[in-house]
């Protein structure tokens, strides 16, 4: 099943209102590659000004709360951030697991919030180097699916991202083969969850993505897409990656 590639971009707590500027070549690359989509989750208060400069661009926030309004501090919701601009949302992003706690409960609730709001989930997953030289990655990524998948996940509103902790930021990535196996056993656990639609969900590898490495993790089986922090700040370096998935 012929499934289209998605780009998606994660600053982090990074950028200003002077860096949205690289969104004029990014946006540029994703109207010329039209087989690609291309995506960007900026800081909470870049989405309006972002959503303003590249309205073609897809701009989505980097978490949302699972809760529509209240008594949450400091928290945001995914009506806010639609109005903003956004059209989608990171969800459970192992550094929000780490240093927030989040569960894949928390994680589950915040992708039907997002879909209660037409925003598009995109729902990380991965494990730890102990998991993985304990031999256990496989198992506690398809724990992370199975406890962290919305109800009625669909193709058309909800991706998987696997991104290896031991991956993200430290230029390591894990063999081709390795995300092939990766990729496999979650595409696999999705049809033992969702039946058919499983092929319809887009399975993004994130971890030390570059335009160096992009065009190999890029072309993996069942690699629907990359999410990419650090090469995503610049669009020197995100549109060679966005170019590598065609
Ligand atoms: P890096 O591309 O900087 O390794 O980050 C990956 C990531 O965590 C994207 O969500």
């Amino acid at each position: 099943m012929a499934r289209r590639k998605l780009v998606a971009g994660n600053w982090k707590m990074n950028g200003s209102r002077a860096a949205l500027t690289e969104l004029d070549a990014i946006a540029q690359a994703a109207a010329t590659r039209p087989g690609v989509d291309v995506a960007v989750a900026l800081p909470a208060t870049l989405i309006a000004p972002a959503a303003e400069r590249a309205p073609a661009l897809s701009i989505g926030a980097e978490d949302v709360h699972a809760a529509d309004h209240g008594a949450h501090t400091g928290c945001i919701s995914a009506a806010m951030v639609k109005e903003a601009g956004a059209r989608f949302s990171i969800v459970g992003h192992s550094e929000r697991r780490a240093d927030q706690g989040e569960t894949d409960a928390d994680v589950k609730a915040k992708a039907e919030a997002l879909h209660r709001h037409g925003l598009h989930a995109i729902v990380c997953v991965g494990e730890t180097l102990d998991e993985r030289e304990a031999g256990h990655a496989e198992a506690v990524v398809t724990a992370q699916i199975a406890g962290s998948l919305p109800d009625g996940a669909s193709g058309d509103w909800c991706s998987i991202a696997y991104e290896p902790v031991w991956a993200i930021g430290t230029g390591r990535t894990p063999t081709a083969d390795d995300v092939a196996a990766m990729h496999g056993a979650i595409r696999a656990k999705l049809r033992e969850l969702i039946g058919g639609e499983a092929d319809r969900l887009r399975i993004l590898y994130g971890g030390s993505v570059t335009p160096d490495n992009a065009r190999e993790l890029l072309h993996v089986a069942d690699v629907d897409g990359a999410l990419v922090g650090g090469a995503s700040l610049t669009a020197a370096k995100f549109v060679p990656v966005i170019a590598a998935a065609r």
